[in-house]
């Protein structure tokens, strides 16, 4: 029987890297690839034993875990080529890791042990990322996809959280800048911009349960009457990384129910 387009595997065959992905959306997203046939899904994280139960979860045939903090470009490039060496080659890299500081960091109380922290791992790890991701795929002609993700205050100011706010702005620059270069490589490189979502990161820096950062944020977008989960940035990643969005490069994609149009 044909298969229905309906339950179609959309990423049969790829080896993908998702850093971050021992938690909120790179966990989820990382269990959308495995259902969708990916060969393996190598989970880059430094959240070693939450990484390792979230791989086995998943299992060990199409899914590893590697300790990679991604401020560390050696730790990047290492993953990256120990990818290649194991699996023949690399066709995704979500790059996805992303903190935020301790402290509300308003622009006129700047804190900049935080903030070089913050750019650290959401600039220079995302970056490194693309770099080695993108020579890797390159240099045996894969015309393979990078995701990043970004987030709604990529394009705006914010009234608090200036570093991240400046690091998602730069995270922008990094996607359109590398898609711009490595088109010629065939290779597609995209952003995912959520709004918010009720994963570890939110929760504890609001110090609020799920269900309570999912209230308050309601009542600011558009759409109304559905709730946005990691699960709805998961499957934009997946349409930006799989033959869905063949010509798509360059771009970033909201998963914001329209907060920010
Ligand atoms: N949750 C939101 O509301 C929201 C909105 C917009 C964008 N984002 C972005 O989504 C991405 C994922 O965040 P999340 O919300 O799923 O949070 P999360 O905390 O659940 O997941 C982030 C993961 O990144 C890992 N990480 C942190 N520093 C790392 C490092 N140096 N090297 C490797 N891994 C590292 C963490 O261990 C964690 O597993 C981040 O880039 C974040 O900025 C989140």
């Amino acid at each position: 029987m044909a298969e229905s387009g309906l339950c179609r595997k959309k990423l049969e065959g790829r080896v993908a890297i998702i850093t971050g992905g021992a938690s909120g959306i790179g966990e989820v997203t990382a269990r959308l690839f495995a259902d969708h046939g990916a060969r393996t899904v190598v989970i880059a994280d430094i959240q070693d034993e939450l990484g390792q139960n979230v791989a086995q979860s998943i299992g060990s045939h199409r899914c590893t875990y590697v300790h990679c903090d991604v401020s560390d470009e050696e730790q990047v490039k290492n993953v990256v080529e120990s990818t290649v060496r194991i699996y023949g080659q690399l066709d995704i890299m979500f790059s996805n890791a992303g903190i935020l500081s301790p402290t509300d960091q308003k622009v006129l109380d700047l804190d900049m042990s935080q903030f070089d922290r913050l750019f650290s791992v959401n600039v220079r790890g995302a970056a490194a990322c693309v770099k080695h991701a993108g020579r890797a795929m390159a240099e045996r002609r894969v015309k393979g996809t990078i995701v990043c993700t970004g987030s709604v205050v990529a394009s705006k100011g914010g009234p608090s959280w200036t570093d991240y706010v400046m690091s998602k702005h730069a995270v922008l620059g990094l996607v359109r800048s590398a898609s711009k270069q490595l088109g010629e490589h065939g290779i597609r490189v995209n952003c995912v911009s959520p709004y918010a979502v009720a994963t570890p990161l939110m929760c504890n820096s609001l110090q609020k349960e799920a269900g309570e950062v999912e209230k308050i944020h309601q009542s600011f977008t558009s759409l109304k009457g559905t709730v946005l989960k990691a699960r709805n940035v998961a499957d934009a990643v997946l349409f930006l990384v799989s033959d869905d969005s063949a010509f798509v490069t360059g771009h970033d994609l909201a998963v914001d129910g329209g907060f920010n149009c």
